[in-house]
């Protein structure tokens, strides 16, 4: 069955819109995990705009399932990676002026810095995973600078404007999760994914969890947190 990893960290949008305390994050992971959420991501950004540092400490006491922190491969994050100790950590690449994480980590290029991080943030107990396009040359390399799992971008499948396009997608997602399996890595997917094009990423043998946080967050403002990940894990279980 492949899990669920529900990214809260759009309820902290609408909480930061008002710098005010409502809606809390913490409140919503612990919804979604009564709702079947195999995991809770956030993002921690260097510039703060949503998830805030109170909210990875009280989440880090509260998360029942796992903890999946998403940052940056910055000296900052990783000194509050090691501090907090979530399950795992998830690095991934930052721009100030981007709206969202828009592309992946190149392993390739960033190789000798990642291997440090990587071997410093294990060493700390915790499970490491790059958020990388489904590239062959960068599951090599995820797998040689010591990530145990990488998540596959999946939003370049999820924008795709044409039926063409979307299979071409969808097929380099296929055989990244299997080259990936291969090299012994465990893969997870997201970015972009919603109620309507998830099921064929489901459907990719060997996936083991999607993280997906907006499509979750805007349809819990209409009917709320658990009935959103509710119909979400259906989705993931094939109902
Ligand atoms: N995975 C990663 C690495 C991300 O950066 C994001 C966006 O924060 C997500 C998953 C979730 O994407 P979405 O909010 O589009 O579901």
């Amino acid at each position: 069955m492949v899990k669920l990893g529900v990214n809260v960290d759009h309820v902290a949008t609408v909480r930061q819109a008002r710098g005010g305390h409502e809606p809390d994050p913490v409140t919503a992971a612990a919804l979604a995990e009564l709702a079947g959420a195999d995991s809770i991501t956030v993002h921690l950004r260097e510039d703060r705009r949503h998830i805030q540092d109170r909210d990875v400490e009280l989440l880090s006491q509260t998360v029942k399932t796992r903890l999946n922190l998403e940052m940056a491969a910055t000296e900052e994050m990783i000194g509050i990676a090691l501090k907090i100790l979530p399950y795992s950590v998830t690095l991934v690449p930052e721009k100030r002026q981007e709206l969202t994480t828009e592309g992946g980590l190149d392993v390739i290029q960033l190789r000798a810095s990642l291997k440090d991080q990587v071997a410093t943030l294990r060493q700390g107990g915790m499970l490491v995973s790059l958020f990388i396009h489904p590239d062959l040359e960068q599951l090599k390399a995820a797998h040689r600078v010591g990530a145990q799992a990488v998540e596959l971008h999946t939003g370049t499948y999820c924008e795709a404007t044409d039926e063409t396009e979307r299979r071409a997608e969808l097929a380099k997602l296929e055989s990244a999760v299997r080259a990936g399996k291969k090299l012994g890595l465990q893969v997870n997917a997201g970015h972009g994914l919603n109620y309507r094009n998830v099921r064929e990423v489901v459907a990719l043998e060997g996936i083991e969890e999607l993280n997906i946080g907006h499509s979750i967050v805007a349809r819990a403002v209409l009917v709320g947190m658990e009935r959103a990940v509710r119909e979400m894990v259906a989705l993931l279980q094939g109902r």
